[in-house]
């Protein structure tokens, strides 16, 4: 028997009893004759003592014990004198009688403890030591807690899990797809699935109803804190549903994981709100609504003054930070800064201040009368201690550079904490998006997203004015899931391909399982699909989903541990009928 015990479970209860534990050696240190040992493993730490005077041997044994040598110990439960209230075994130690080595270990490359001296690269290419760490190993337990808990609740909801294949053909999802070259097919490929879409509606028109499955998407897109190569959906689709009934069954799945995974309740319903109030009041799609500071659209009143910035502009846009009024010089250039940055692209700043007595004060008060600015204060709720920021410039740029503003002023005040969620459904999406750089329409979700019904007959002459029954549900500024009601017949399915500028020929070469599919009684159906690394992160206080995933990628897309990606051997070129350009990185 290895132990009787692990090392996150002896207590002052179990004083005098004799036990056997198995473990890491994660410290020792030596006190007077005394040496002590904390022993760990997945459970916990346990403190091991060692005592030079009555057995000096054995104490020896002890000092030879290196960092992450695996060892067996047996002794007896006693009480420490010195306890350590932070940890669940802090008032016991084991007075050792034996020892055995049963593994050495190398010195590790970084100290195995919370706050290791380890960097990131170095803990990435030995991340299995990484995981021994209990602060990375808390984020595997809490995205296993998420995984059952999200089972049970669909299982109880009468959905079933399927498994769908990974070797498939492009999905368009907006990324490009990972390919896999086929030996039995030379110059023929295989895609990785960005996502599951097209098998999830296949098994609706198969009439199962009720689908879900916790599945790997794979998406060669450019890497952020919240976007791997290879990530985790929670994907889910159902029949004969309207919108409501989608959001309504997955705020339950939301409120049902809040509940069992953090203890936290909701009150009342999640907020719905339809993209163009997103837009126009918090300038983005994902609005963090921990805080208010909305965006007021100031056009008509800031044009017209001759104003060089505002009069030319097609949008002129302000939020109020309260009580900043005291910011200072350096304060607001560090803004204008900020909102200057390439990511984000905008001209510059305005600012407007207002006075404990309620007058005004701004830079712009060359061109704006008293009364012109009291009348801006007015409209963007500005009171006295307040501070206005105005941005001017084409509609949709200088709302999303007013909403990164609003986010870095919410983050300096404060006001977007950890320990706060705030969920709301995002609804009404446009239905395609205009690519200027290819002067063709692309689909705002997927090309699979059905039209609201009342916007069809905008379909073929201003595709533009078209919505979708298409939702998001954002947690705190982040994108948590998203999904839509379907087309479910093959005229519309069409129609869709069409507009967005695919002929008949590839719309079958492409999807023509799908459109087939559609004519054998397709039933109307919707669904959704949650980014399961993204979610788990949220639930662990954390926007970068790289900690809460086991064996994840660096920002190059690269496991640094295992090595890949990496060259094959020619001959395995040779079977797949590949060869590789000199000059054919890629890019
Ligand atoms: P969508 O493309 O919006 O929808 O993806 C759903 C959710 O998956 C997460 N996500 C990612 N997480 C980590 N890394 C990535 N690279 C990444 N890309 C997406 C996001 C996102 O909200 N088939 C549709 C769903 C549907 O219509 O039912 C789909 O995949 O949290």
């Amino acid at each position: 028997m290895y132990r009787t015990h692990t090392c996150g479970e002896l207590t002052i209860s179990n004083k005098g009893e004799k036990v056997t534990l198995s473990g890491w050696v994660q410290r020792s240190r030596e006190f007077g004759g005394m040496t002590f040992i904390d022993l760990r493993d997945r459970y916990g730490i346990t403190q091991l003592v060692f005592n030079m005077e009555t057995d000096a041997a054995l104490c020896g044994e002890a000092r030879g014990l290196g960092r992450e040598f695996v060892v067996q110990v047996t002794g007896t439960v006693a009480e420490r004198s010195n306890k350590n209230p932070k940890l669940p075994t802090g008032d016991i130690e084991i007075i050792v009688d034996t020892v055995t080595v049963l593994n050495t270990s190398d010195i590790p490359p970084f100290t195995i403890e919370e706050n290791t001296d380890g960097g990131d690269e170095l803990r990435m290419k030995y991340r299995y030591l990484d995981l021994r760490r209990q602060v990375v190993r808390s984020n595997m337990v809490l995205r296993h807690r998420m995984a059952q808990e999200t089972r049970r609740y669909l299982d109880g909801q009468g959905f079933i899990e399927v498994e769908t294949p990974v070797l498939i053909k492009s999905t368009p999802e907006g990324a490009r797809d990972f390919i896999v070259p086929s030996r039995l097919h030379n110059g023929e490929f295989y895609a990785l699935p960005q996502s599951p879409q097209t098998f999830k509606q296949l098994l609706m028109v198969a009439g199962f109803d009720r689908y879900f499955q916790i599945v790997k998407c794979f998406r060669d897109e450019d890497l952020r804190a919240d976007r791997q190569p290879e990530f985790t959906q929670i994907d889910c689709e159902m029949s004969f549903v309207h919108q409501d009934d989608v959001l309504d069954t997955f705020e339950g799945l939301a409120r049902h994981l809040f509940q069992a995974v953090r203890g936290i309740g909701f009150e009342g319903k999640f907020p719905r709100i339809p993209y163009d109030e997103a837009m126009s009041r918090y300038g983005t799609d994902k609005p963090d609504i921990r805080f208010g500071m909305y965006i007021t659209d100031i056009t008509k009143a800031a044009r017209g003054k001759d104003f060089p910035p505002f009069e030319e502009a097609p949008y002129v846009g302000a939020i109020c930070a309260s009580g900043c009024a005291g910011w200072s010089r350096k304060q607001i250039d560090e803004l204008t800064e900020f909102v200057r940055r390439p990511q984000i692209g905008a001209k510059g700043l305005v600012w407007a201040r207002v006075e404990e007595d309620g007058t005004v004060k701004s830079p712009a008060d060359k061109y704006y009368s008293a009364d012109d600015l009291v009348n801006l204060a007015l409209m963007t709720g500005a009171d006295a201690g307040d501070l206005m920021l105005m941005m001017a410039g084409p509609r949709e740029k200088t709302l999303n550079a007013l909403g990164e503003l609003r986010l870095e002023i919410g983050r300096r005040l404060g006001l977007r904490d950890d320990s706060v969620y705030a969920p709301l459904w995002v609804t009404d999406f446009p239905l395609l998006e205009w690519d200027d750089e290819t002067g063709r329409y692309y689909a705002k979700h997927h090309p699979f997203t059905a039209p609201k019904p009342e916007d069809m007959k905008y379909m073929e002459s201003e595709p533009w004015r078209v919505h979708a029954n298409a939702y998001d549900l954002v947690i705190n500024g982040t994108e948590i899931g998203g999904g839509s009601i379907r087309i479910h017949d093959s005229e519309t399915q069409s129609l869709m391909f069409r507009t967005l500028g695919l002929t008949e020929e590839e719309a079958q070469q492409q999807f023509g399982f799908l459109l087939n599919a559609f004519r054998y009684g397709a039933p109307p159906h919707g669904g959704i699909a949650f980014g399961f690394d993204r979610w788990t992160a949220i639930m662990g206080g954390s926007d970068t989903i790289r900690d809460f995933i086991a064996f994840p990628k660096n920002n190059q897309a690269r496991d640094v541990m295992i090595d890949t990606p990496s060259t094959v051997k020619k001959q395995q070129l040779d079977e797949l009928g590949i060869e590789i350009k000199k000059s054919g990185k890629g890019g």
